[in-house]
């Protein structure tokens, strides 16, 4: 592969996506989907916008001192205080890039920056060359490119560039730009752009008309040589480029796009598992790539057709983006050993012995309640046994009992263990699972809005487990909760503690001011 050939991948999951109202993640999620996109080749990790909060420059931190082969990138305004905050926060990994932007259009220079043209380009040549002192991988943006004078834009690229920027990146941030004018854009930057050969180009396309990653990819073929984009296309309003299907589009129709991303496909649908369930957005069932009805064939026609071959209806295998044929794997008599190996089988090598002992524990009850054990219930056992392993749990379900059906009310009995007291109570409500709630908020008081409540089947049958999220909210903190189980009630009880749980966590680290570098570089301002 020569330089020509390479698309740089820039994942800003956790930064763009982030900003989708509800997406929250925590730190220990994030690191944990940075360990999937490191393994997966991504090659530019942005993990956060780390003057914004301390979970955000924390997260930053954490991040950068575990990747091994991405790179890993922060965001900041044309501020010196936000560059601050990113060299702060970067600065353990070996190797960091700081991403500086600002607005180009007439409508953000006016209405937002309330900047003239001179006083933009004095705030590129500032920040620029600012954030050089810290790493020689700078990469600027022009916010709202797409509706950018051209002419303007040129001036502001050819600044950046020669203040120190190795990448600039344009963004199409409202989703306005359609594919041929997108390709006309980066034409124009080639050709009226003296020094751009001296930088890479990025795309960075929002969805609001469904046209982000046909935008990228007509930019690619104009000369664009970086993509921004997000797993499952999550991202500020409609989102961002979908990771999953920029790289297979590129993989799959390789004969007109003759480019090379470096990413292993087969990691593309665990990163999303992953992601959907840190953020707790569920991935529509039709969604390229992802979506649980991608690979497959319902009508007799396409099924007969897929039995005598494959290619009749299938361009790309499931096997290539990590979706293996759901089989019926185990039974009560398996061991630990098959256990562990199944583990491995699905991709989950990092996991620690405590993890695999606690879900190995979980696999036996289920097998004693549910005939047919396939890898979804194996993979939902682990994920749950993760969650637990990755907080300290300060309230726990000891036992619930409840009473549904027509007529009476519904009424739930619970115990639970609330920081080693043991309280009991029983509540009322309309349908069982408001009583569960209200019985967890009987027992420890507190006042959050339930914003989502979700139940997925993991497999098929009325056996089948059940994974419960539930997303809470407290002022500025949101918090989802996940939780499998064959009892959807129980399931649910869990999935609100987990939420819980983690909500308390994140109001003790509030209160802790303990975040010193992000205070020192706060005060610095
Ligand atoms: O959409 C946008 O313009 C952005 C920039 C910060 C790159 O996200
Ligand atoms: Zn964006």
């Amino acid at each position: 592969m020569t330089e020509q050939d390479k698309v740089y991948i820039f994942d800003t999951t956790m930064r763009d996506g982030e900003q989708s109202p509800g997406a929250s993640m925590s730190v220990e999620e994030k690191i944990q989907i940075s360990r999937v996109f490191d393994d997966m080749g991504i090659d530019i990790i942005e993990a956060g916008f780390p003057i914004t909060s301390p979970g955000d420059f924390e997260a930053v931190s954490a991040i950068s001192k575990g990747l091994k082969n991405s790179i890993p990138c922060g965001l900041a305004r044309a501020k010196k205080k936000d560059i601050d905050a990113c060299y702060e926060s970067l600065k353990h990994a070996k190797r960091f890039r700081i991403h500086t932007f600002i607005s180009t259009s007439p409508v953000h220079m006016k209405h937002k920056l309330d900047m003239t043209d001179n006083q933009v380009l004095d705030a590129i040549k500032e920040s620029v060359t600012y954030a050089k002192k810290f790493t020689d991988d700078v990469e600027w943006s022009c916010e709202d490119g797409t509706r950018t004078n051209l002419d303007f834009m040129c001036k502001t690229i050819e600044l950046a560039i020669n203040c120190g920027a190795t990448t600039v990146n344009i963004p199409d941030t409202v989703g306005y730009s359609i594919p041929e004018e997108f390709a006309k854009t980066i034409t124009h930057i080639k050709n009226n752009v003296p020094n751009i050969d001296k930088a890479i180009i990025s795309a960075h396309c929002h969805n609001d008309l469904g046209l982000a990653v046909a935008n990228a990819l007509a930019g690619l073929s104009a000369g664009v040589r970086q993509i921004e984009c997000t797993i499952n296309g999550i991202g500020e309003r409609a989102g961002n480029a979908a990771l999953e299907e920029i790289v297979m589009a590129i993989k799959t129709r390789n004969d007109l796009m003759p480019y090379e991303t470096g990413i292993k496909t087969e990691l593309i649908s665990k990163a999303s598992k992953i992601v959907s369930n840190a953020t707790g957005f569920p991935v529509q069932f039709n969604k390229a790539i992802v979506g649980k009805n991608a690979f497959a064939h319902e009508s007799g026609i396409h099924q007969d057709g897929m039995l005598k071959n494959r290619e009749t209806y299938e361009i790309m295998s499931p096997e290539s983006v990590g979706v293996k044929k759901t089989s019926l794997v185990m039974g009560k008599h398996s061991g630990r050993h098959a256990f562990k190996d199944k583990l491995s089988d699905l991709g989950y090598t990092n996991v620690t012995d405590d993890v695999i002992q606690e879900a190995f524990g979980k696999f036996k009850v289920l097998a004693d309640k549910k005939k047919h054990i396939y890898d979804e219930d194996i993979v939902a056992l682990v994920d749950d046994s993760l969650i637990v392993d990755n907080k300290i749990n300060a309230i726990n379900l000891k036992s619930l009992k409840v009473f549904a059906g027509t007529g009476e009310p519904q009424k739930a009995e619970m115990t639970l263990d609330v920081f080693g007291d043991i309280k009991k109570t029983s509540q009322t409500g309309d349908g069982p699972v408001d009583a569960i709630f209200k019985c967890i908020k009987e027992l420890y008081k507190h006042d959050v809005k339930l914003s989502l409540y979700q139940v997925h089947a993991v497999t098929e049958g009325t056996d089948a487990q059940a994974t419960v999220s539930v997303k809470i909210e407290e002022n500025d903190r949101t918090t989802v909760g996940q939780s499998a189980d064959t009892d959807t009630l129980v399931a649910s009880a869990k999935a609100y503690l987990n939420a819980l749980n983690k909500m308390l966590i994140k109001r003790e680290k509030k209160s802790l001011s303990e975040n010193i570098e992000y205070q020192k570089v706060k005060e610095g301002v």
